[in-house]
């Protein structure tokens, strides 16, 4: 074999292992002079190439100290969950296939991959087996992509084709969200020309769960946009209770459960997600709590005829029991081959190792919570899922707080506002993070707490 491939490849690998060896002691959050480094990269357009180790090496000296090390177990900003070791090693070998999987001729390794992911997906995420499944950048796309199935299908109902006349003159779609409603389902609403302003929100719990007893009153042209997994305190929406209203009036509920979903898969929260199999559609993401590579978020229907409907770049060819070409059933038609990750998270934890992790998870947050409520701190969620919120002093001593902590290097999560109070947000959402990382992280917040406020 020629050094072309060889060579880069080789590199490439030894500086990814130098890097992910060390990500866990490396600081959480870059230092200046990790992000002075990135100064090397603001060079003039070269008028000529330069060697591929020369490349290389720049990104790794330059590139990796700046990185946020959320391969690490310490890091619980956003939500953002770790890659699972073989979904990166199943990585390269796709991006060395370099698969668009727009169909089954274009890519039968990664049209086959994303299939039978699918099939798993259903099963452990409890949904029928005729739901219809896409891959997407995040959830912020599978939001899009499920509510423009709901747009299509309220509209065809009421006689009028949205893909071929547009929204010009169309009958109006009233949409319903919660007061929590995340910010990428009103981009996904503004993108989709329902308007963010033109929507109707729904009141919620004191954790955040809309009420359903409050929604207002439904019909056939009605899109009702649910959550389960709050940004911040994770609260699930009583989805099962929602669908029910929803459709004895022929509304369509939608499900934002871009990490959320996966509680589905914990015994003790059974009881919160009853009837969400009745949703129209919901989405998720991969990249979050299934911990594979960015990027993949996962849009998932009991309608596939009304996604591929309002996806399909032919004349519409769906048929029950036939597969249609993933280029039809979502926006991109040409994208990787994210099946390829999921598939390999899914095939190495099994159903119980998934299982497993999001509880670990869950677990870790209530340790947090237990430990921050030890040093003083008030926790402002009911801690349902991965997600703590809490706060202690005045905003600006919590934000001295959070500072110091990102100063430590030892973790790093956001700050937020709960409810009108100034807080922090903890996400536990990798399989890396150990006991011994939430008690290191627990001492860091101390430490830096007793700093700012005092023991
Ligand atoms: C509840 C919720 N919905 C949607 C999103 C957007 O997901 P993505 O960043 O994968 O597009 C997030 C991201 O944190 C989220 O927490």
């Amino acid at each position: 074999m020629s050094d072309e491939f060889t060579r880069p490849l080789q590199a490439a690998q030894a500086y990814a292992i130098e890097y992910l060896e060390q990500v866990a002691d490396q600081p959480v959050y870059p230092g200046e002079e990790a992000l002075a480094g990135l100064e090397a990269f603001e060079e003039p357009l070269p008028p000529h190439g330069s060697a591929d180790h020369e490349i290389l090496g720049m990104l790794h000296r330059n590139g990796s100290p700046a990185t946020v090390a959320t391969m690490g177990s310490r890091y619980f900003g956003f939500v953002v969950g770790g890659s699972l070791p073989v979904t990166v090693a199943a990585n390269w070998i796709a991006t060395a296939w370099d698969q668009s999987p727009s169909s089954f001729m274009n890519s039968p390794t990664g049209v086959k991959l994303e299939e039978v992911a699918g099939r798993w997906l259903r099963e452990i995420l409890q949904l029928p087996d005729h739901t219809g499944i896409g891959m997407t950048t995040g959830a912020t796309m599978a939001n899009f992509t499920g509510l423009a199935a709901a747009r299509h299908a309220l509209l065809e109902r009421a006689g009028w084709n949205v893909e071929e006349q547009g929204l010009y003159g169309a009958p109006e779609v009233k949409v319903v969200v919660s007061e929590e409603v995340h910010v990428t389902v009103e981009k996904a609403l503004s993108m989709l020309g329902f308007g963010k302003k033109r929507v109707t929100r729904v009141p919620t719990d004191a954790n955040g769960a809309m009420l359903a007893e409050e929604l207002p009153e439904l019909d056939a042209l009605t899109l009702v946009c649910t959550q389960a997994g709050n940004v911040n305190s994770g609260a699930i929406d009583p989805i099962g209770a929602i669908c029910d209203k929803a459709q004895a009036a022929g509304a369509w509920v939608h499900v934002d459960g871009a990490f959320g979903l996966w509680g589905r898969l914990l015994a003790r929260r059974a009881d919160d997600f009853i009837g969400i199999e009745k949703a129209d559609s919901l989405a998720t993401d991969a990249h979050k709590w299934l911990n594979t590579p960015y990027d993949c978020g996962i849009v998932m229907t009991r309608h596939p005829h009304d996604l591929h409907m309002a996806m399909a770049t032919v004349a519409p060819y769906f048929k029950a029991e036939e597969s249609v070409a993933p280029k039809d059933m979502v926006p991109e038609f040409s994208r990787r081959a994210r099946g390829v990750e999921v598939w390999a998270a899914l095939r190495s934890l099994g159903h119980a190792g998934v299982k497993s992790m999001i509880g670990r998870c869950c677990d870790h947050a209530q340790t947090f919570a237990e430990g921050l409520r030890a040093i003083g701190f008030e926790v402002l969620n009911d801690v349902v899922l991965n997600q703590v919120v809490a706060t202690i002093g005045t905003p600006d001593e919590l934000a001295d707080i959070r500072a110091l902590v990102e100063a430590s290097g030892e973790c790093w999560f956001g700050p937020t506002v709960w409810k009108g109070r100034p807080a922090i947000r903890i996400s536990v959402s990798s399989w890396r993070t150990s006991d011994e990382d939430v008690e290191r992280s627990l001492s860091a917040i101390a430490a830096a707490k007793n700093a700012i406020m005092g023991d």
